[in-house]
């Protein structure tokens, strides 16, 4: 009977049980994980933790499989391949969830943190800004299971053109995730914006449909994008981070011990994602400073400092109805500490 319950719950929760004999051999259950990014960058360093982890303490039980690069589902497709069970886990950057819940902007706002070791104490559990992530109601009635943040970095902005000033960016386009707080962090910069794929982006860059972008240096490095850009300016001016969330139907069929198993990878793969990713930033910058293709240009603090009154806390208030009060309020009085 209870071997019933079980394989019902699983094909309920799109196919991830699957029996002995068939693809992936003897395991009992298959974790599907897609990404968009290259398996060389903070997240695809962390989805390969976790599927080492989940895969050991299973004891094969249950096979992880992690697809990158959007092999199997893309930024305009995997949330919903989530929901129908298709794929049983995504880490998707905070700004694709804008349209199924809001609140995870949050994360979006620009100069939200200063380094990327505030993270975890301004966004725990407990925080206003933690609950927004990890309590998110709307994810919760879309049965998504919040487990973890991984963080990439600090989003550095790369363009044709050389930007110290905000004035430096009126009228240029830049590609941004679909956010509506980054669309208006670049409305106040005096640019256009034009939401588009990850995967979508060096093309874009390339045939000049978009003049710049803004991301960390680990996914411009691996997407090459600064071999298509003329120059990166290193301003640290927002964050990506990433929402581990899981199908909730899929891991409430799998047997407690199992259960416990995905929360303990969830757990491992973000302490081991902290660990690595600022050097494997920093290793992306060296790549693409030695590859000569690209200038970057440094801001003085001065420089820093007229950049983000452009948009902090102007931008910030103008969320406050979507992110909320609460959390605005929180966030403005951290930066006063
Ligand atoms: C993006 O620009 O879409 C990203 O930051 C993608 C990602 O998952 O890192």
């Amino acid at each position: 009977m209870g071997a019933v319950v079980v394989l019902v719950g699983a094909v309920l929760a799109g196919c991830g049980l699957r029996g002995a004999g068939q693809e992936g051999g003897s395991s009992s259950y298959t974790l599907r994980l897609s990404h968009v990014v290259s398996p060389s960058t903070p997240k695809g360093q962390a989805a390969l933790r976790f599927e080492q982890v989940v895969e050991e303490r299973s004891g094969g039980r249950i096979a992880v499989e992690v697809y990158p690069n959007s092999e199997l589902f893309g930024d305009e497709d995997e949330l919903q391949g989530l929901q129908s069970g298709a794929v049983q886990a995504l880490a998707p950057a905070s700004a694709k969830f804008t349209t199924i819940a809001p609140r995870l902007q949050v994360l979006d706002l620009p100069f939200l943190f200063r380094q990327v070791d505030d993270i975890p104490r301004v966004a725990s559990r407990d925080t206003p800004v933690g609950r927004a992530i990890f309590a998110n109601p709307e994810l919760a009635r879309r049965d998504i299971e919040v487990l973890e943040l991984w963080d990439n970095g600090l989003k550095q902005l790369s363009s044709n053109n050389r930007i110290v000033r905000a004035e430096d960016m009126t009228g240029l386009r830049f590609r941004i995730q679909p956010s509506d707080v980054l669309r208006a962090q670049f409305a106040a910069w005096g640019a256009q914006s034009t939401p588009l794929s990850f995967s979508e982006v060096y093309t874009a860059l390339q045939q000049g449909l978009i003049d710049g972008q803004e991301n960390p240096w680990s996914n411009i490095e691996s997407q090459k994008m600064h071999t298509v850009q003329r120059f990166i300016t290193e301003s640290d001016h927002g964050y990506v981070g990433y929402v581990l969330v899981v199908n909730r139907p899929f891991l409430e069929s799998l047997p407690p011990d199992l259960q416990q198993v995905v929360r303990d990878g969830a757990t491992e793969s973000a302490r081991f994602n902290r660990e690595v990713a600022a050097r494997i930033n920093e290793e992306a910058e060296q790549e693409i400073v030695a590859a000569r293709t690209t200038e970057i240009v440094q801001l003085s603090p001065a420089e820093r400092a007229a950049l983000e009154a452009s948009v902090v806390p102007g931008v910030w208030q103008e969320m406050a109805p979507v992110i909320g009060q609460d959390v605005i309020d929180q966030l403005l009085a951290e930066r006063r500490r």
